[in-house]
């Protein structure tokens, strides 16, 4: 991943203008490089190369056709042979959310690029090209058509809250870390039940969902399930996250996210949210428990030392530079 997101930082209540697509940094999660990428893992693939969710019980193995870092572009000539790939629960939806394929039936028209108010099929790096009926990645190959696991051709968008504290000893006092000399965060993490990978307890923007909504259903889904606390004292709780979340967020990121889901024709695209206790007033009292799709919820000290899902480890350093913390 690299610098994938810092160019794009801080754009703080701004919608992102549009980027010419050679500078969107190229993807590698959601890609075959065709080289052992990460020896720890494979000492003879990519550790990308298989499709997430796929060689289980249900879903058949399927593989991305390799696309070495140098033909990720579209611009750039490359003799490709992608695989297709659509799940069988996502062609056989009959949801109303869920797209219906308009390469394979003609009557289907979807608006692309824009909100058909349904679903906000406007991308935030700008008018995303359509290429045989259908929206072209911009960020490039990925080794995959169709949709793979997603419900939208082109951007399916997320959104992503990062709830934070100082870590603090018996003494109340901040913690400074040993080596950087740097006070240290803690932000609300999730164990994924999908890839049991750490996250931040993000998801995806409903059906005529607003971002802001979407922020806060999810942390309530994924991190608050208030095991033995009161109906009262859960009310007020909820009323003061209500209030924090609709107040007090800056605005870390929006847009493209390497995420392992993507393929040519639909990638995942997120606003990340920092809400930040620093005076232990609020949200930094909150006891985590893991809900829906998290196995489990707990605070975790923010630094570079752990692997995240997607680009979180990103919108994660984009906090740490804001505060002045440790990463
Ligand atoms: C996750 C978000 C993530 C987004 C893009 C969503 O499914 O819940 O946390 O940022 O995908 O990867």
């Amino acid at each position: 991943m690299g610098q994938f997101l810092s160019r794009f930082n801080i754009h703080l209540h701004t919608r992102m203008h549009q980027y010419e697509n050679n500078l969107i940094p190229i993807h590698y999660k959601c890609r075959n490089c065709g080289m052992p990428c990460d020896k720890s893992k494979s000492e003879t693939t990519c550790v990308n190369a298989k499709y997430t969710r796929t060689g289980t019980k249900e879903q058949p193995l399927v593989n991305r056709t390799v696309v070495p870092d140098n033909k990720v572009r579209w611009s750039t000539s490359y003799d490709y042979h992608p695989v297709e790939f659509t799940s069988e629960k996502v062609k056989n939806s009959t949801k109303e959310y869920v797209d219906r394929d308009p390469r394979f039936d003609l009557s289907v028209t979807i608006p692309w690029n824009q909100d058909d108010r349904l679903c906000d099929r406007r991308s935030y790096h700008g008018i995303y090209k359509i290429v045989g009926r259908v929206p072209q990645n911009p960020c490039g190959r990925t080794g995959i058509t169709g949709r793979g696991h997603l419900g939208h051709f082109g951007p399916n968008h997320a959104a992503d809250p990062i709830v934070t504290r100082w870590k603090r000893d018996a003494n109340n006092e901040i913690v400074i870390h040993p080596t950087t000399r740097k006070p240290v965060l803690q932000f609300v993490c999730i164990l994924r039940k999908d890839t049991r990978e750490y996250a931040i307890p993000g998801g995806m923007v409903e059906k005529k969902e607003k971002v802001t909504d979407t922020l806060q259903r999810e942390f309530h889904e994924e991190t608050l399930n208030f095991p033995d606390m009161n109906e009262r004292d859960k009310q007020k709780l909820l009323a003061t996250i209500k209030d924090v979340f609709e107040n007090g967020g800056i605005r870390i990121y929006c847009g493209y996210v390497d995420d392992p889901r993507n393929t040519d024709n639909s990638w995942m695209e997120t606003t990340a949210y920092n809400f930040h206790d620093g005076s232990n007033e609020h949200l930094a009292l909150i006891n985590v428990h893991g809900g829906s799709d998290a196995l489990s919820a707990f605070w975790h000290d923010l630094g570079s030392e752990t692997p995240l899902y997607a680009s979180h480890a990103e919108f994660l350093k984009n906090v740490a530079d804001i505060h002045l913390a440790h990463w």
